[in-house]
């Protein structure tokens, strides 16, 4: 008596066949049926913020006072200072009787009240200091970085960050005046 083996079953192969198909098919169904389920979608923002204290994101250098320049000008470089001028050229011209561009005119403006040219319109801001000098110290803080030093002022100029390139600066437009002032 013969038994059943698989082999004699003549559609084995085929029912083998079958089961991979089907279960191939079961497998994509249930990939198909989880991503409709589970929509995985990137955020905007984060959903969890970690509060950092405000002291770990300010570096060191921020929190420094601007060292004074006075030290600096006797050797400043004026050619230099001229030189790095001319990125302020664009707003201001720099010689006697000179025309007011976007800026006034900064013929003699070292030791001068801040606002020193009369026929320039400035912000109220910069008009509230008429009463203060420009003298070296308040140079060097405006031109490090002038919307900090006269909150509210327009001159749309992000500063000169080197301390070096601040001096040749200042150490030019104080050359550019009739009776230079004394050095500090
Ligand atoms: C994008 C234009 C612009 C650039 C660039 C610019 N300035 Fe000015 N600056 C102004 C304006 C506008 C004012 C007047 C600010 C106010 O009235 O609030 C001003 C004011 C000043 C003042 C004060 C003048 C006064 O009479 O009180 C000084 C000093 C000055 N600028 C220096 C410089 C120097 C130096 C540079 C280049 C390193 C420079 N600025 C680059 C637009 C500019």
């Amino acid at each position: 008596m013969a038994t059943k083996t698989a082999t004699a079953d003549p559609l084995f192969w085929n029912k083998v066949a079958g089961a991979i198909l089907g279960s191939g098919l079961i497998a994509m169904t249930c990939g198909f049926i989880a991503e409709l389920l589970v929509h995985p979608h990137m955020l905007k923002e984060n959903a969890f913020v970690v509060p950092v204290p405000e002291a770990a994101t300010k570096g060191p250098v921020e929190q420094k006072p601007l060292e004074p320049i006075a030290p600096l000008l006797a050797n400043a470089d004026i050619a230099a200072g001229q030189k790095a001028a001319t990125k302020c050229l664009a707003c201001h011209s720099f010689d006697k009787g000179g025309p007011n561009k976007v800026g006034p005119n900064l013929w003699d403006v070292v030791g001068g009240p801040h606002a020193h040219v009369p026929s320039f319109s400035y912000s109220p801001a910069m008009g509230a200091l008429k009463d203060q000098a420009w003298d070296y110290e308040a140079l060097n803080k405006y031109l490090f970085n002038p919307k900090a030093a006269v909150p509210g002022n327009k001159m749309a100029f992000a500063g000169i960050s080197s301390e070096k390139e601040r001096a040749n600066v200042i150490a030019f437009l104080r050359s550019r005046s009739d009776a230079p002032k004394p050095l500090p």
